[in-house]
């Protein structure tokens, strides 16, 4: 174990991903006063604008590299922000390296790289879910789609990058899906497919910050998956996003915390799985109760957006103690009481074929009220800030209720423009009078 990894202090933070989530974890652990330097590796264009924040772009993005790096710089507390380096086992690697980590390792983020051993440990742990079958072979899906006579939720079992769930509404759509994802195109995502029952209502994204043993539950928020207004067109990574979600009152979270988040960290533990990190339950509220969607093994995005600016400075405490297996030492986390509300601003093309390279052109500044989270940004040779993904901005705005805070993030909004710029204009919806 290095030197610097037995102390207790948290001066320097290192963030790996390049979204806006990690754009807007720096910016909230920028707020602790104590903390020196925040690394964000690769990190956008947007990075550095925060104070104490700095861009590392070293050659090679593995993990080794990594490691050496937060060696180098003294890091106390990593935090890995994506789904895909948790699921590769990057934690483990850091930790076996003397790093102190947020993020599960390999074998806890199988709750999201999986969707087939995250349902298993569902049923185990009487978690409530929609009901599932999952199969190596075409001809095996196609026969429970015929047993079952309904239409089916058809889902890669790994990661696809939001792009491995089908939601069908007749069995022929079932069928095709079926087809469809069994023609390879996902490639081993898809060697194990999921079938589930098609459940209704409304979604809501709840949190747990974990340290193994313990968690403590954030704020609920509310993503917006669709492309378009109206919850229309293909699915994305999010568009927009609010929290608190009113959808749940503070009993309803209480419930939703006896209910789904300590038994899946007890299922976790059951399994000799220490999971560090963060547990993210997509929830539907059916009629006949809340069930599990799918969970995260990290922050969502953009719920994340939305959510960073209601965290009190401990924010940065409660990560460093959860990472060393001692949430009970860390400050009490307290929350912002106002409402936050983002909004995703997208290239055009997004989600298939996100046009990249276009100069984006920005009149706003972010402050203590508002703001400009950067995803999909790069600078190019002569300084300019040009898009360089499918999720370009999240503007996010706090005020005393959503009207305000909707109205703050969409007038500020306006102060942004680029080629091809597009954005939902009824994030929101659900708690906003339009
Ligand atoms: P996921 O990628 O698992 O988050 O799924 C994407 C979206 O598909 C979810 O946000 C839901 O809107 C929808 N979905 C997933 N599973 C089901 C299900 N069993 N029934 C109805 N809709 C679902
Ligand atoms: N916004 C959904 C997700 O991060 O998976």
């Amino acid at each position: 174990m290095k030197k610097n990894q037995k102390t207790e202090e948290l001066k320097r933070i290192l963030i790996v991903g390049s979204g806006g989530r990690e754009n807007s974890i720096a910016w909230a652990l920028s707020k602790n006063q104590s903390i020196e330097q925040i690394y964000v590796c690769p990190g956008n264009a947007g990075t550095a604008n925060f104070e104490k924040c700095f861009r590392l772009k070293p050659k090679a993005e593995d993990e080794k590299t990594i490691i050496n790096e937060c060696h180098r710089l003294e890091i106390h507390l990593v935090i890995i922000g994506p789904e895909v380096p948790l699921a590769q086992g990057w934690a483990n690697k850091m930790r076996e390296a003397g790093l102190t980590v947020f993020g599960p390792g390999k074998d806890g983020a199988q709750l999201e790289a999986s969707k087939e051993w995250s349902k298993a440990l569902m049923i185990e742990n009487n978690i409530p879910t929609a009901k599932y079958w999952s199969t190596e072979s075409k001809e095996e899906a196609l026969e429970i789609l015929k047993k079952f006579n309904q239409p089916l939720v058809i889902k890669a079992d790994g990661l696809a990058a939001g792009k491995g769930v089908t939601v069908c509404d007749t069995i022929a759509q079932s069928k095709d899906a079926i087809e469809n994802i069994f023609s390879g195109k996902f490639g081993s995502a898809a060697n194990k497919v999921v079938l589930e029952e098609k459940i209704e209502g409304p979604e809501v994204s709840i949190f747990a910050l974990c340290d193994g043993e313990k968690l403590i539950v954030l704020p609920p928020a509310q993503d917006h998956k669709r492309l378009l207004d109206g919850d229309n067109g293909p699915n994305t990574g999010g568009m927009g996003a609010y929290a608190p979600a009113l959808l749940i009152n503070e009993q309803d979270l209480k419930d939703l915390t006896e209910l789904v988040l300590i038994p899946t960290l007890k299922g976790l533990k059951k399994k000799k799985i220490k999971y560090i990190g963060v547990i993210y339950a997509g929830l539907m509220l059916t009629s006949s109760g809340p069930k599990v969607i799918e969970f995260n093994c990290r922050f969502g995005d953009p719920e994340c957006q939305a959510l960073m600016p209601l965290m009190g400075e401990e924010f940065a405490s409660v990560l460093f103690a959860c990472a060393r297996g001692q949430i009970e030492n860390a400050p009490k986390l307290t929350f912002n009481s106002q409402c936050s509300a983002c909004v995703v601003a997208a290239s055009k093309g997004y989600p298939d074929k996100p046009q990249k390279g276009n100069k984006i052109d920005m009149r706003v500044e972010s402050n203590s009220s508002l703001q400009v989270f950067h995803a999909g940004t790069t600078i190019d040779e002569f300084g300019n800030i040009i898009t360089s993904g499918g999720r370009v901005l999240s503007i996010v705005a706090q005020s005393e209720n959503f009207d305000k805070a909707f109205e703050l993030a969409y007038s500020n909004l306006k102060g942004i423009s680029f080629d091809g710029m597009h954005f939902r204009k009824d994030i929101g919806y659900q708690v906003r009078n339009i």
